[in-house]
């Protein structure tokens, strides 16, 4: 192989794999990338290839690394049957694994068993092909402007002024910025300690819930107000919500949750990756779509 290193990159598109594409061009890697909707964009060390795992283009048939940014159940069925030859795969899964594996929903106890019988077929597959495979898993990620959480939570208050909450949200959390999560990938790449093992990656810092949303409305440029309801009324308000179409999509089990600490151990990832991560300093640019 040549002294380029080439890695094949599934869901580049997504929030994570943009920004580990950014760290892998900068690195001097040449990056193929796949995405069922690819950006208008590349430039020579970049190549998008249209499609998604139910319906693959030609894919390379060797390279340096594989990274895995996008659904860890379809690229797990992929890499088992997979006709490519490299030695490191590096896979996001997600804390929700461990968090939800007791749930009471049963969708989310659905969600935790798909997650660990992937990682279980990663591991697997690489082992047999004499490759070795990292799986990471993030909390709750924001920085690009494309997160389901904190995003939607900063659009929703910056249009309406404030944002609603049922008190005693104290909930810890631990908010994960998308490059610290790219750094993290790269890094497991040279990292041989890390090979045929998971890691938990959360934020720099645990905070509750409640504050963790009074620094996102905080950073927003109109300042929008928090505000906190006893239970009964916030129950109330949110099916008000819900039924005049204002609100949408919030999982059942979402607002309990708030209540509840869903904290992962930073110290096998910093001890093994160097991993760093930053404190939730949140600023505006990091909830808007184009952020980097
Ligand atoms: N968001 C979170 O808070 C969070 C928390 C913990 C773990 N995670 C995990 O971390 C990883 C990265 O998350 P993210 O938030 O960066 O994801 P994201 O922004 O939703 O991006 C997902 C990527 O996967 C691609 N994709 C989706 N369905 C696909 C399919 N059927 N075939 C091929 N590609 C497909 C998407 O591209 P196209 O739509 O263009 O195909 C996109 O590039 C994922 O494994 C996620 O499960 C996320």
């Amino acid at each position: 192989m040549s002294a380029v290193r080439h890695a094949l990159v599934f869901g580049g598109s997504g929030q994570v794999g943009a920004a580990l594409i950014a760290r892998l061009r900068a690195a001097g890697w040449a990056v193929a990338a796949l995405s069922r909707t690819p950006p208008p964009t590349g430039d020579d060390g970049l190549h998008w290839l249209r499609g998604e795992f139910a319906a693959l283009p030609e894919l390379p048939r060797a390279c340096d690394a594989i990274f895995s940014c996008g659904p860890l159940d379809l690229f797990s069925f992929w890499y088992v049957q997979a006709d490519i030859a490299c030695p490191r795969v590096v896979a996001f899964g997600s804390t929700s694994m461990q968090s939800k594996h007791a749930a009471a929903d049963p969708d989310e106890r659905a969600l935790a068993q798909r997650l660990r019988a992937a990682e279980a077929r990663v591991f697997g597959a690489a082992a047999e092909r004499g490759a070795a495979a990292t799986l990471l898993r993030p909390t709750l990620i924001y920085g690009a402007g494309r997160d389901h959480s904190l995003s939607r939570i900063a659009a929703l208050a910056a249009r309406t002024g404030f944002f609603v909450l049922p008190r005693g949200t104290r909930g810890l959390r631990q908010p994960v910025h998308v490059d610290d999560l790219a750094a993290a990938a790269l890094a497991a790449i040279e990292c041989t300690a890390s090979f045929g093992r998971g890691y938990a990656l959360p934020g720099g810092e645990t905070l509750p819930y409640r504050e963790m949303v009074v620094r996102t409305l905080a950073a927003l440029p109109s300042r929008p107000r928090l505000i906190e309801l006893p239970s009964p009324l916030f129950r109330l308000a949110l099916r008000t919500a819900h039924a005049s179409g204002r609100l949408r999509g919030l999982p059942a089990g979402a607002v309990a949750r708030m209540r509840e600490d869903l904290v992962f151990d930073a110290g096998p990832a910093r001890r093994d990756l160097g991993y760093a991560p930053r404190a939730f300093a949140p600023r505006a640019d990091m909830f808007a779509s184009s952020a980097p």
